[in-house]
């Protein structure tokens, strides 16, 4: 192996080492103007830097978090005493990650899907990245489940643009992070939610392939099999982590350096209790960690946005206290 496969490795090793996982602070403008308004702050650059460079100075973070996937715009931030986001998190020890995708955008010809954007001149905004001083990127497709889809042409299209993105990643130095979310919205059943991810996974894992990715270098970032958020009954925490591993086992090959799961509109405790009902499960063999976005920030977020100054510190503890529930999650030792 050449010295740059062997640093994808390492790094993407790192990205998912025993009891830790990663922190979603990617929001693009649009998401994070959505949650920020909705606990009253104004999403002024200002306030998203404070936010973001508050949560990134936490004490003690990098016990239980690898990496943290940044926007744009803060990983060429500067918090407000002058510090670099990217030299704040190389001092605590969590390494800067970077989500590339311009978005999911509607599919042409097939209502009601999308296919995510951004491949053309993905190859230099990477060398920049990596300039910046990123060591993993971030593509998300997203897949909705309803009435006859997702559609075959959607589940390949997006498959072919994770494996593209993934590619130019590796060329770059850069351990990419492929994720296609399968989406809680609807009323569907766990079986539904099992059928679409194992035939998502395996469009995937054939485009990977052909693509020539290093599964050693590359962290799937998955969806979990789990019942629609509207469905009437819905499978509890027990289905859920079996269905979701007999799903990866089937469609995830061993080679893979990690598995991390988006939290995807799950509780706070719900999502930690799904990691860790998984890893209770025994020998897997891959890492299976976290990469929550609103998991690991909403009470965070609430806490902080009461009163930015006053709540700083009390912000930091609970997020602090998140991560390391989701780190015992990780290891399979977390209880309630
Ligand atoms: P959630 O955990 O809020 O789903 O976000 C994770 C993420 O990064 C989605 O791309």
């Amino acid at each position: 192996m050449t010295d740059k496969l062997e640093q994808l490795v390492e790094t993407a090793q790192a990205m998912v080492a025993p009891g830790k996982g990663i922190l979603a602070i990617d929001e693009s403008t649009g998401t994070i103007q959505k949650r920020l308004s909705a606990v009253g702050v104004e999403s002024t650059e200002d306030n998203r830097r404070d936010y973001r460079s508050m949560m990134l100075s936490t004490p003690g973070l990098g016990e239980h978090i690898s990496g943290a996937i940044l926007f744009d715009e803060t990983i060429r931030q500067k918090a407000s005493d002058g510090t670099s986001m990217v030299e704040l998190m190389n001092k605590a020890g969590i390494l800067p990650g970077i989500k590339v995708d311009r978005g999911a955008k509607a599919l042409a010809g097939f209502e009601g899907e999308k296919v995510t954007e951004g491949l053309d001149g993905l190859r230099e905004r990477l060398a920049e990245y990596a300039e910046l001083g990123a060591k993993f990127a971030k593509w998300r497709a997203v897949i909705t489940i309803g009435d006859d889809i997702p559609s075959r042409a959607c589940l390949d299209a997006n498959a072919h643009a994770l494996a593209r993105y993934a590619a130019l990643c590796q060329e770059a130095g850069i351990v990419p992070i492929v994720e296609p979310e399968v989406l809680m919205d609807g009323s569907h059943d766990l079986d539904t939610s099992y059928d679409v991810t194992e035939a998502t996974l395996k469009a995937l894992f054939a485009q990977l392939y052909e693509q020539n990715v290093l599964l050693e270098g590359t962290i799937l970032k998955a969806s979990m099999v789990i019942s629609g958020s509207e469905a009437s009954d819905r499978a509890g925490p027990e289905e859920v982590a079996e269905a979701t591993i007999d799903c990866l086992l089937n469609a995830v090959p061993a080679a893979t350096a990690g598995i991390v799961f988006l939290s995807g509109g799950q509780g706070d405790v719900e999502a930690t209790r799904h990691l860790d009902t998984m890893n209770k499960m025994g020998d897997l063999p891959w890492p299976l960690s976290f990469s929550y976005g609103r998991a690991l920030q909403a009470e965070c977020l609430k806490t902080w946005a009461a009163d930015p100054k006053g709540n700083r510190e009390q912000a930091q503890q609970i997020l602090a206290h998140r991560a390391k529930m989701n780190g015992l999650a990780a290891l399979g030792e977390w209880s309630e």
